[in-house]
């Protein structure tokens, strides 16, 4: 797939069940892949970037066998994984350099990570730091970017406290304390995902969670679990807002994972008018998981700033693209981290918005997207930046411009959603 074009007009209606939750995906493969005996993961995320995980993985020893529905692992146990020859190349996915550098950090050879030009971009001091206070030896590009060199050993228990809201930082330093000599804790002054601890419970670790303060025992060994990943939230928001913001829609979406650390892009929407309902809410292996109906709704538009930020950023880039949609605009500031995501999704919604007649305005650490008052978008060709939040944040704001849009570089939406254009169809049926 080179460019895709998107025709505007119609709705979304029907039902559709999302790929696996990327984040949760990469935890269970790489807990998996430190077990003792086979781990049976279903509804595997198709992400690329998961695929990078196993890539990863198998080279460090890991059985990997990608069935149908499942994905099987078989484990190393906590030291067992073997030094791969060359470096790791974790491609566009800093979830999976970064939370491999926590389990590097534990191992007691040396192993050199790369990426692809966007993650050799990508900040990784935040990760080395702590790391390092852990006693790991490690070197990188310029002290902050990959390739990094990590020499693993004996690691000591730290005391943690989170200066930028991140789960990856949290979860790179938790899974080093599963190596560590005494109990490790990350304080987070500001709520982030927290998979990681759930899913090291699962596997059979001790962990302690309360007010923003996780610790975690070291353990002498996981055990092998069947898991089943839900469906991506962040995958879903895509499709949700698509409903929103086109007349007639109805739509449905099945076994979609609602942990609360994750839900605060359903309230805000909804805080915005949007009908939104949850249906069929249970609990699956630590994970709340449920179906999400959703109206064609008008929006009000609104601000976002503060702690809500890290719980919404994967999001951001598919709130601020429907801003045109909504009564008075929307405004998200405090989230500069979004400059050193995939791409600097600041300045690519910015451009891109732009291009599509929007009224824009950047901040260092946000952007405002005004309101329907500004105008209808238009269809253009638009570039995005090889990032995939991007590319699908921008067709779904197309599907309302007047004319055709042309998405450049459209197949970077593999990177965690490999299905997002056929879905897309599939959902808008005859109405296209
Ligand atoms: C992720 C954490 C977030 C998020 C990323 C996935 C994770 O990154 O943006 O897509 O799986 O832990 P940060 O930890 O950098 O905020």
């Amino acid at each position: 797939m080179g460019k895709k074009i998107i025709s505007p007009g119609g709705n979304v209606s029907g039902v559709l069940e999302l790929p696996g939750d990327k984040s949760i995906s990469h935890r269970y493969a790489m807990l998996a892949a430190l077990a003792e005996d086979t781990s049976e993961i279903a509804n595997y995320s198709t992400a690329e970037d998961c695929r990078s995980t196993l890539d990863c993985l198998r080279r460090l020893g890991a059985g990997i066998e990608i069935g149908p529905d499942k994905v099987r692992i078989s484990g190393r146990g906590l030291q067992g994984l073997i030094s791969p020859r060359n470096a790791l190349d974790a491609e566009n996915s800093g979830t999976t350099m970064r939370l491999l550098m926590g389990i590097l950090a534990g191992q007691s050879f040396a192993c050199k990570l790369t990426g692809d030009a966007s993650l050799r971009r990508r900040p990784m001091r935040r990760i080395i730091e702590p790391l390092r206070q852990m006693g790991a030896e490690i070197e990188s590009s310029d002290g902050d970017r990959a390739p990094i060199e990590i020499r693993g050993g004996h690691l000591h228990a730290i005391d943690y406290t989170l200066a930028i809201p991140s789960a990856q930082v949290k979860s790179a330093i938790l899974l080093a304390g599963l190596f560590a000599d005494g109990i490790t804790t990350v304080r987070e002054p500001i709520r982030t995902r927290d998979h990681t601890e759930l899913a090291l419970r699962e596997f059979g670790a001790d962990v302690v969670a309360a007010n923003r303060k996780v610790s975690v025992h070291p353990k002498p060994s996981l055990h092998a679990r069947q898991l089943v990943v839900p469906g991506d939230l962040s995958a879903a928001v895509f499709f949700i807002c698509a409903a929103l913001i086109l007349p007639g829609s109805s739509l449905v979406l099945h076994n979609v994972g609602l942990n609360p650390t994750r839900t605060r892009i359903l309230d805000f929407l909804i805080s915005m008018g949007a009908s939104i309902h949850l249906a069929a809410v249970q609990m699956h292996d630590s994970e709340l998981v449920g179906d999400i109906s959703v109206q064609y709704s008008p929006l009000m538009g609104g601000k976002i700033s503060g702690g809500i930020v890290a719980e919404m950023i994967d999001e951001l880039p598919m709130l601020a693209a429907i801003g045109p949609y909504t009564e008075k605009g929307i405004e998200m500031r405090d989230a500069q981290e979004l400059r050193v995501k995939e791409s600097d999704r600041i300045a690519a919604l910015a451009t891109g918005l732009r291009e599509m007649g929007a009224r824009v305005e950047e901040f260092p650490d946000g952007i405002h997207v005004a309101g329907r008052g500004a105008g209808k978008l238009h269809g253009v060709s638009l570039e995005p930046c090889g990032d995939h939040r991007i590319a699908m944040a921008l067709s779904i704001a197309a599907l309302g411009a007047d004319g055709k849009t042309a998405i450049l570089d459209a197949k970077c939406v593999g990177v965690s959603f490999p299905g997002f254009f056929e879905s897309l169809e599939k959902l808008r049926g005859k109405s296209s």
